[in-house]
């Protein structure tokens, strides 16, 4: 166990150094003793390190580890994915799994999903309780969360991030972060900055402006750095301006380690690093996963041929690298293996626990978004589903039965238990027929040639076959974590649904009218079946707990809550990243321009008037909201002034539900172009039948600053704001206006 592994090296340290024995008068050595201050420790430990021993620091001695400094007994750091669970244990020089049977874990949903449930404290207990798990398999560093932004539903780890918006995503990743780091392990928000699609990753070269950079890509990490206190960051594949993330001087040095005052380590994404000289000067501190495209080939290069390895060493003996940047990389590996691998103060941990079975679920629940609920001319509501009203229950498609949790890339996951649709709603209806309906990989099943009929068109049949004899049919589809359907290293080539969904989902739809689709993915999707279908869910990757979820959810056990973390455009060219042509995605193989610039999301919709399928923020429940009219504390406002925008909000239905109030803020007069408005606040209430709760935001001058490329500062202009309250970007139910003077 670690423990044992940590006195074993600190006996070790006391044997072989009795030189730093005497400096200290026989008592322990500054480094070792933990009341001692931090930064006298990571001191104490560099003058009793060769510089051989601090450049070992820097770079791997697995796929999943790095060492620390034997001689002095410094233990190494256990790195692993991320972000939705603890991955199964990787052989030590390969990507192979080793087969162990201890490393089954507890999925929680994906991070789309979190986002979903605007419920910051759920995020607190995703981190506390993914960090227990990564604390009990003796992991430091956890590789997540994701924060990148959602730029285009085409993007192949959307389902590993938190949606449009950045204040969103920077108010859900710091509780995630503070309840990872709460168990002494590391948490590595990755991946910094701009890896916004995965076609062409590790070498697609972004252009943005600096506006696009501060007020869209940066903020969530800002946050994650200055709020969450993060001790760990991953640098991205690709390149901005010219040069890889990883090794990225604006980036790592100016402003990450500069302007937001990091003092944690920059973990490379593994591969990601290409140059000795440019990773030493340029702010990289532990080189990870080169040689390798990051998931599959290897090559015979040993640990020490990377960038950081012998080349380094050598570069600092020639004098080409001062030795002040050899100490600050070696510092900041020393205070991230205090904080964790030798921090003697954290709690054990605990693995795949009831409680954490129970957070999982939770977030399932919360994140699911209900989309559609009415049927027939009178519009009555289709679901919650009441047992008794169904008697032949069909259930249709490959989701209701497929694994969700492997594929996908790094975040693929050994969940210990995982209960699908299928048997939690036969849970329910012990006799639901099921049928698959559509052939998942339609490539091992292709036709041959001359043969008209093919093995989905008998899937096809059978299901709408038997759908006109059922009752009620739930259909359980969507994107599956295969190649190009929401997996890292590929984007998606399409906007619908593929495998034939959309065919069946029409078919299914003229064939009975109690049809409930579900969608399990981490994407937005076309929908050109939705005026035929009565029920709409989006869910996401749900993890552990997909099915008891989701069949809580059909029957009213659990009420919706989600709100969509990310817009769905009517059409792909309606989205903004998609408007401008193929240099602003997917770029041209080498170069991209971000063209549609601040106005990423549903600031690209509102600023236009364009009308989305779905838009950012919203979500229906099995009750319904009434809003007050939004009052405002005062109608001007100077620098250090705050001002408060209240609402009353009552549950006018009948039953007991959550609902995500939303404030946002436009800047009416401004010398440069501003989003219509933008997402400042928002509260997640539960109430009661009845029940009326007031909803206050506080508004402070921050919330009004656009990033100033002229001043390269963030600045607030004098002239008139407005303050929305909403239910939705798209569903405002109130504004107040207020002048900044
Ligand atoms: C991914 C990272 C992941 C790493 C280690 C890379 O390919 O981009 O997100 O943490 O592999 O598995």
């Amino acid at each position: 166990m670690k423990k044992n592994r940590i006195l074993n090296l600190f006996a070790c340290a006391l044997l072989a150094a009795p030189a730093a024995l005497a400096q200290t008068g026989g008592t322990q050595p500054v480094y070792l003793d933990d009341t001692q201050p931090l930064e006298a420790r990571v001191e104490d430990a560099l003058s009793r390190m060769t510089v051989e021993e601090k450049v070992r620091l820097s770079y791997a001695q697995s796929k999943f580890s790095s060492p620390g400094c034997p001689r002095l007994g410094i233990p190494e750091l256990y790195h692993s994915d991320g972000p939705h669970g603890v991955r199964a244990e990787v052989d030590w020089n390969k990507w192979n799994y080793a087969g162990w049977n201890n490393d089954s874990c507890t999925a929680f949903p994906a991070l789309s999903c979190l986002a979903a449930t605007w419920n910051p404290r759920l995020a607190a207990r995703y981190g506390q309780a993914i960090g227990q798990e990564a604390r009990y398999r003796e992991k430091d560093i956890l590789l997540g969360p994701g924060v990148n932004i959602y730029r285009t539903p085409l993007g192949g780890r959307n389902f590993e991030y938190m949606g449009e918006d950045p204040y969103l995503t920077s108010a859900l990743c710091v509780p995630y972060i503070r309840g990872v780091q709460q168990n002494g392990v590391a948490a590595c928000v990755k991946h910094f900055a701009l890896n916004n699609q995965e076609q062409w990753r590790d070498y697609i070269d972004v252009y943005l402006s600096d506006r696009a950079l501060h007020e869209i890509y940066l903020p969530a990490f800002k946050a994650a750095v200055e709020q969450g206190g993060t001790w760990s960051i991953m640098g991205a594949y690709n390149k901005i301006r010219g040069t890889h993330a990883s090794h990225n001087d604006m980036l790592l040095n100016k402003i990450l380690k500069g302007d937001w005052h990091f003092d944690g380590c920059v973990v490379s994404d593994w591969g990601a690093t290409h140059d000795t000289y440019e990773a030493a000067m340029n702010g990289l501190d532990i080189e990870m996963g080169t040689y390798t495209n990051g998931l599959s080939s290897e090559s015979e290069f040993g640990y020490d041929d990377y960038y950081l390895g012998k080349a380094y060493l050598q570069m600092i003996r020639e004098g080409r690298i001062p030795e002040e940047v050899v100490d600050e990389k070696a510092a900041r590996v020393l205070r991230l293996i205090f904080r964790t691998a030798m921090n003697r103060q954290k709690p054990y941990g605990s693995m795949t626990t009831e409680e954490h079975y129970k957070t999982a679920y939770d977030i399932a629940t919360e994140g699911t978004v209900l989309l559609k609920n009415r049927k027939g001319k009178n519009r009555e509501a289709l679901l919650p589903l009441r047992k008794e009203a169904y008697r032949r229950v069909l259930v249709v498609g490959d989701n209701a039965t497929r694994n969700l949790l492997s594929g996908g890339g790094s975040s693929e996951l050994k969940p210990k238990d995982y209960f699908t649709p299928l048997e939690s709603l036969r849970a329910i209806w012990d006799d639901a027929a099921y049928e698959p309906g559509y052939v998942p990989n339609e490539s091992l099943y292709a036709p041959q040639a001359g043969t008209p009929h093919t093995a989905a068109d008998s899937l096809r049949e059978e299901a709408v076959a038997k759908a006109a004899g059922a009752d009620l049919v739930i259909f359980i589809g969507g994107l599956n974590k295969d190649y190009r359907q929401d997996c890292e290293g590929t984007d998606r080539v399409s906007y619908n649904l593929p495998y034939g969904q959309d065919d069946l989902i029409r078919a299914l739809a003229q064939a009975n009218k109690n049809l409930v689709v579900v969608l399990l993915d981490g994407n937005a999707v076309a929908m050109p079946w939705l005026d035929e279908v009565p029920a709409l869910v989006q869910s996401w990757y749900l993890g552990t707990m997909t099915g008891p979820a989701l069949a809580d959810l059909l029957t009213g056990k659990a009420n919706p809550s989600g709100k969509l973390p990310f817009s769905f455009p009517a059409r792909l060219e309606d989205c903004p990243a998609h408007h401008f042509g193929t240099i602003s995605y997917p770029g041209d193989g080498t170069r991209q321009e971000y063209k549609e610039d601040i106005l990423v999301g549903y600031r690209w919709y509102d600023t236009k008037g364009i009308e989305p399928l779905f838009p950012f923020g919203y979500g229906l429940s099995y009750t319904t909201f009434e809003y007050g009219d939004p009052e405002i504390s005062a109608t001007r406002m100077a620098e250090g002034d705050s001002l408060c925008v209240s609402v009353s909000v009552r549950n006018s239905g009948s039953l007991p539900g959550k609902e995500t109030v939303q404030l946002y803020v436009g800047d009416e007069e401004c010398s440069l172009l501003r989003p219509k408005k933008e997402l400042k606040g928002f509260r997640k209430i539960a109430l009661a039948p009845g029940e009326e709760k007031t909803v206050t935001f506080t508004l402070k001058a921050d919330a009004l600053k656009f990033f100033d490329d002229r001043k390269q500062d963030w600045v607030a202009e004098p002239g008139k704001f407005k303050a929305y309250i909403g239910a939705s970007s798209a569903d405002l139910r109130g504004e107040v206006t207020f002048t900044y003077e």
